[in-house]
């Protein structure tokens, strides 16, 4: 028998939460066998909600789910956790930049470092999905000092999945068709989707889509601002896609990635492509299948790709230096 991995969410009763829970509890993340203890944390007003999640787990019957605990105490939330999975903040509404939360978010990840720090496994990895996510990544990653910091990521996979839906659709392919998209910096309206080394069916993007205007002018911007375009549409901001993207995000870093590809992580800079070693940035990177990831490093970044690296390294930068005190 596989021993449980204990699996911790926070904004468990919010609206990504709701799309999360379920589909980690029928192993669509950790696979068909591999056994489940749930720590689903929150805060004190929202716990009735929580414990009415935790009656629709109850009630799908999922054998891999072992124990659930509810809490609203980060110590209890993230004791023993193999994985935290920080969703709970506040999202944006319409005319916000997303790092216009680091104020009201960023506090919460100091005190989440803390407890994941004391409490969770030897092993923790963790993913950030709320808001402005690199740089709650980074002060949860500073307030942890005993856990190694390339275990602190944040989520750009949506924006990884958005672009290959984008690039599919201009060229008239199936989604899965797509490979090699490397989303560059901040999970912001700065981030760099770079479509130059992303390919079609093996073949270079710009070789495949001639038209090199609509990737400059149409799809980068589709994808920095993607998000904003779903919360003037829906009046809220996505969620069941951000959910998918979690579970992929969590679910691939515990997968060997194909040599022939790679997927995209906002990780701590280890200097690659020139950027600042204090920032939680994404890279491409490759997985190992055991929760261990390289960044891809040795790509030849024309003069275009570059200049959008710095810019969002600026942002990130700028971001960093609102919440020194949390760090
Ligand atoms: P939501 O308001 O529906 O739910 C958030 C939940 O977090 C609430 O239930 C709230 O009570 C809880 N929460 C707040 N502070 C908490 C704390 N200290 N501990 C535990 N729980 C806490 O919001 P949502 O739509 O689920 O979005 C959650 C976050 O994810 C937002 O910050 C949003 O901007 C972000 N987001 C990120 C991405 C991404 O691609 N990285 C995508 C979508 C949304
Ligand atoms: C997204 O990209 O959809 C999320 O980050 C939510 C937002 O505020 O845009």
């Amino acid at each position: 028998m596989t021993d449980p991995v204990r699996v911790a969410v926070t904004g468990a009763a919010g609206s990504i939460g709701y799309s999360l829970l379920f589909r980690i509890a029928s192993g669509e993340m950790l696979g068909p066998d591999q056994p489940l203890e749930l720590n689903l944390l929150e805060i004190p007003p929202q716990m009735d909600a929580l414990e009415g999640v935790a009656m629709e787990l109850d009630d799908c019957a999922f054998p891999l789910v072992q124990e659930m605990n509810l809490s609203d105490d980060p110590a209890e939330g993230f004791e023993g956790a193999n994985i935290c999975m920080l969703v709970g903040g506040k999202p944006r509404g319409a005319g916000m930049e997303r790092k216009d939360l680091v104020e009201a978010n960023g506090p919460i990840f100091k005190a989440q470092g803390e407890a994941i720090n004391d409490n969770a496994a030897d092993d923790v990895r963790v993913m950030t999905v709320a808001n402005p996510c690199n740089t709650n990544a980074l002060i949860t990653m500073n307030n942890a000092p005993d856990v190694p910091n390339e275990r602190f990521t944040a989520m750009t996979r949506l924006d990884l999945n958005r672009s290959k839906y984008q690039l599919a659709n201009k060229a008239g392919v199936n989604p899965g068709d797509v490979s090699n998209i490397a989303i560059f910096g901040n999970h912001s309206s700065t981030m760099y989707p770079d479509f130059f080394d992303a390919r079609i069916d093996g073949e270079p993007v710009p070789e495949v889509i001639t038209d090199h205007d609509w990737l400059k002018n149409d799809f980068i911007p589709t994808i920095q601002g993607r998000g904003s375009a779903i919360i003037d549409a829906r009046g809220a901001s996505s969620a069941a896609s951000a959910a998918n993207a979690a579970l992929e995000h969590v679910r691939e870093w515990y997968t060997e990635t194909p040599e022939d590809d790679w997927v995209s992580m906002a990780v701590p800079s280890d200097g690659s492509y020139g950027i600042d070693e204090d920032l939680i940035f994404s890279f491409p990177v490759r997985c190992d299948g055991n929760g261990n990831y390289e960044i891809v490093d040795d790509l030849d970044l024309n003069d275009f790709s570059k200049e959008k690296l710095k810019a969002t390294e600026q942002e990130l930068q700028e971001e960093r230096s609102v919440v020194s005190d949390l760090m």
